[in-house]
């Protein structure tokens, strides 16, 4: 195929996945993803952004079929999904010079074996002249590596941000058709690998603020047309002001933690207050994760297994504590059939949630009037606090 134009002189030359259901052999995708790379062509030289996921490289090759010489090649992220197939393209333009961020060098010879002399590091805000086509290099750390840098073109204004602004979409249109839809998805990806780094994503989105922007080109998912539906979205999401909800991940034996979930949903329900259940044994964690993003309080809850809280839950807490959502209260409830440390293991799980610990509400088998008694308190407690924070008024 030839390469796709976008504007002109600057083309897609990237890979659909539409079949592939799971990344980093963790996170779900309903919806495939790609792998996207750019090629911008100046008077005089050319560059090319990112290659793809080595699985993909025939299509990579395709688009370059014709091109005869490339003679830059830029890494903006180390992660194989988007330098993975840099050894082939350094194999084919035996010339290409490989740009990357400072910190990205180390890193791209860990993980492709490259030589350190092969690769030039290019500084915050360096600009590379291809001939009326000038690529700026702007740091932007943690999204979602430490070395991740975003490339500006700036006589048309687009901003290829690689994973920044992604996400896990398979399509065979270029731009984003459908607001909604695409913000949703984009919501899925920041929850998933952004939203740990979260007050980093507000400096970054800080740096760009004053950058023109017509074109938000990231290397998952569509071109943004609108750029600033997805910035705004981004700065939504990385706010630190939660919303007036509760995330109560699950799990269930017999049946006594499922009666209790179902309790403390209504009680908070009937309070005003947003309740996403997920029931850990068929849940999907993108959705989990994705309702963490606003969610001012999290409600383990779980039956005790050989002392200890139930797996499925227990892995909850363990993602929930390595997203690092913006959640300011916690609570555990559940059941034991004889007792156990559940209560004291949930809670040495969760020490990067900066949270204020409420009470806990542990039934012995199937909950009694006390248990659901305790429960509506419960409720009433996460309302009072989400009042106190100002998340009733919208
Ligand atoms: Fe799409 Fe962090 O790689």
């Amino acid at each position: 195929m030839k390469p796709r134009e976008i504007v002109p002189d600057v083309y897609y030359v990237g890979a659909p996945d539409f079949d592939r259901r799971l990344f980093d052999a963790l996170i779900p995708l309903p919806d495939g993803t790609s792998y996207n790379s750019y090629l911008v062509r100046g008077r005089d030289k050319t560059a090319l952004i990112e290659s793809v996921e080595p699985e993909k490289i025939n299509v990579l090759e395709g688009y370059l079929k014709d091109v005869p010489k490339v003679d830059y090649l830029i890494s903006n992220h180390t992660e194989q999904d988007h330098s993975g197939g840099i050894p082939w393209v350094l194999g084919r333009y035996p010339g290409i010079e490989l740009l990357s961020s400072e910190p990205a060098k180390p890193m791209l010879v860990d993980h492709l074996g490259l030589s350190a002399a092969r690769i030039r590091t290019v500084a915050d805000g360096e600009r590379l002249d291809l001939g009326g086509k000038t690529l700026r290099f702007i740091y932007t750390p943690w999204v979602h590596w430490p070395e991740t840098m975003s490339t500006y073109l700036e006589e048309d204004q687009i901003l290829f941000s690689c994973d920044w602004f992604g996400a896990h979409i398979a399509q065979t249109g270029l731009f984003v058709d459908g607001a909604d839809c695409i913000l949703a998805e984009a919501k899925r990806y920041y929850a998933e690998i952004m939203m740990p780094f979260r007050k980093i994503v507000q400096k970054n989105l800080d740096k760009i603020k004053d950058l023109e922007i017509r074109l938000i080109a990231p290397s998952h998912g569509p071109i943004y047309r609108d750029p600033q539906s997805i910035i705004r979205a981004y700065r939504a999401w990385a706010d630190d002001r939660p919303a007036n909800s509760v995330v109560i991940p699950w799990v269930t034996m017999h049946g006594s933690t499922a009666l209790m979930v179902e309790r403390l949903a209504a009680a908070l329900v009937e309070r005003g207050v947003t309740v996403y259940p997920f029931n850990m044994a068929t849940a999907d964690i993108g959705q989990l994760a994705m309702a963490l993003v606003d969610a001012a309080t999290i409600v383990v809850a779980a039956p005790t297994v050989h002392v200890g809280p139930h797996p499925m839950a227990y892995n909850a807490v363990v993602l929930a504590n390595a997203l690092r959502p913006k959640v300011r209260f916690a609570s555990i409830i559940g059941s034991y059939g004889w007792g156990g440390k559940m209560v004291d293991m949930v809670k040495a799980a969760m020490p990067n949630l900066k949270v204020e610990l409420l009470p806990t509400v542990i039934a012995k088998g199937l909950p009694k009037t006390a248990d659901f008694e305790a429960l509506d308190a419960l409720a009433g407690t996460i309302a009072a606090k989400h009042m106190e924070l100002g998340l009733f008024s919208g």
